[in-house]
């Protein structure tokens, strides 16, 4: 779902208002019943007041969303200007990626940041999505260096959430809650076999209207097959990384090519794309990020899904330094400047190493415009243990603000999305 910048109250009229966004008026249907009057503070899709919101938060949405002013262009460095200039007339080369992944100087970096949230706003406006995640199962018959799932991470307890329980955690989002995107994540864990996933697949869209990221792993092409029958729409499956050598080194038993191949299959099959790769692996150079951010475009993604490692007790790389916050924001405003129409989450990764609330903000300021929120029952969360302190928003402020219900929301979702669900 969507949260968009408020808009003031001007005038009240029969069936419509004139609303000042932005301080320009505009006039627009009213979709709701509260009653309104000139002052007002409310939210907006398209062609309709959807929602009324008192001042306070009206403001807090206004800060979140933002623009930051642009450094006057003729002060910047004719690379950098370069950069831009290529960004802006849509052939953004590997050299220039390179190029903004080793800006270091602070101001650069603020005019960067400025450029990408231009970007955003130009292309996406102002619509923050909003996704919610359930972690039905946190076994895995991978291995994976960094991650605490892995299967030989012996002091992870186990659990996985019974098939009605999913279907009923998803249900109660979408009818009860207002969230229209959801991502069903696990481990590789093939007691779900594609009888019992077709089956949950099938339950929740019966019962509701939603957009359902799978976030399952490896599964051969004809298991894909009965998922998207049975109304998945999107997988989240990251690369990772774009290094063949570097891949190998953290997947044993794997390899990237059969990684690619995976995604490749699942854009045949229509599913709608979320991949990407981890910032800051050992070994990782920004040459590597560069050639992942080529490939994210290259495999047409619709939302890139990238965080930074975080060191994981009982992992091989438990000992992982942590990388510079400013080089997650370098590569969130590169991607912003390749594929300038992107959902761009800002992942519960980059909350965690940035501090929360506040990293969510830096991150949206550097071109991210979407959210992941946590739905998974809290009787599992902990042990859903892919890296330590996993940052959790218990107070969600955002799904107040983003979460509607009713028709109205979901004509919202298609409009801003381009397709329908
Ligand atoms: N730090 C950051 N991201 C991790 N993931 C797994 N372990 C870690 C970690 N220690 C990410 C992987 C995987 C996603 C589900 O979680 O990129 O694709
Ligand atoms: Fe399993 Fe995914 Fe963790 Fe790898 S990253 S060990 S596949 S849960």
């Amino acid at each position: 779902m969507c949260l968009t910048i408020p808009a003031k109250i001007l005038e009240v009229r029969e069936g419509s208002a004139v609303v000042s966004v932005n301080g320009k008026p505009a006039e627009v249907l009213i979709g709701i019943s509260d009653k309104l009057s000139i002052g007002d503070y409310v939210l907006m899709t398209g062609d309709y007041l959807i929602k009324k919101i008192d001042e306070t938060e009206a403001q807090e949405i206004i800060d979140l969303l933002r623009s930051t002013p642009s450094a006057p262009r003729e002060t910047l460095p004719d690379e950098l200007r370069e950069v831009m200039q290529n960004a802006a007339q849509n052939r953004l080369r590997k050299d220039d990626i390179e190029y903004i992944l080793n800006i270091e100087d602070q101001q650069l970096l603020s005019a960067l940041y400025a450029e990408a949230n231009t970007v955003r706003k130009a292309n996406i406006k102002d619509h923050i999505c909003v996704h919610g995640i359930i972690e039905f199962s946190n076994y895995c018959r991978n291995n994976c260096a960094y991650c605490g799932l892995r299967c030989d991470n012996k002091k992870k307890k186990n659990y996985r959430m019974a098939p009605e329980e999913i279907i009923a955690t998803a249900v109660d989002a979408v009818n009860n809650r207002g969230y229209k995107i959801l991502v069903l994540q696990s481990g590789e864990d093939l007691h779900f076999t594609k009888e019992i996933l077709t089956e949950i697949i099938n339950k929740i869209k019966e019962s509701a209207k939603c957009f359902i990221y799978l976030s399952i792993g490896d599964r051969p092409e004809e298991e894909y097959l009965a998922f998207k029958e049975a109304g998945a729409n999107g997988v989240l499956y990251r690369f990772e990384t774009s290094n063949p050598e570097l891949f190998a080194s953290l997947h044993p038993g794997h390899t990237l090519s059969e990684r690619l191949e995976q995604l490749r299959m699942m854009k045949r099959l229509d599913y709608v794309l979320s991949t990407g790769m981890i910032v800051g692996l050992p070994g990782q150079t920004k040459n590597d990020l560069a050639n992942d951010i080529m490939l994210i475009k290259e495999l047409g993604t619709f939302m890139p899904s990238i965080g930074p490692l975080i060191a994981t007790q009982n992992t091989p790389l438990q000992n992982a330094e942590p990388i510079d916050f400013d080089l997650m924001l370098k590569v969130i405003a590169a991607l912003r400047l390749h594929l300038k129409e992107a959902r761009l989450p800002v992942t519960t990764a980059m909350e965690t190493l940035g501090g929360g609330e506040d990293a969510r903000q830096k991150c949206f300021m550097a071109g991210a415009n979407s959210i992941m929120f946590n739905l998974t029952p809290d009787k599992y969360r902990a042990e859903y243990h892919i890296y330590d302190h996993k940052f959790y928003d218990a107070e969600k402020r955002y799904e107040k603000w983003a979460l509607f219900k009713g028709d109205l929301s979901y004509e919202m979702l298609e409009n801003e999305l381009g397709f329908s669900i």
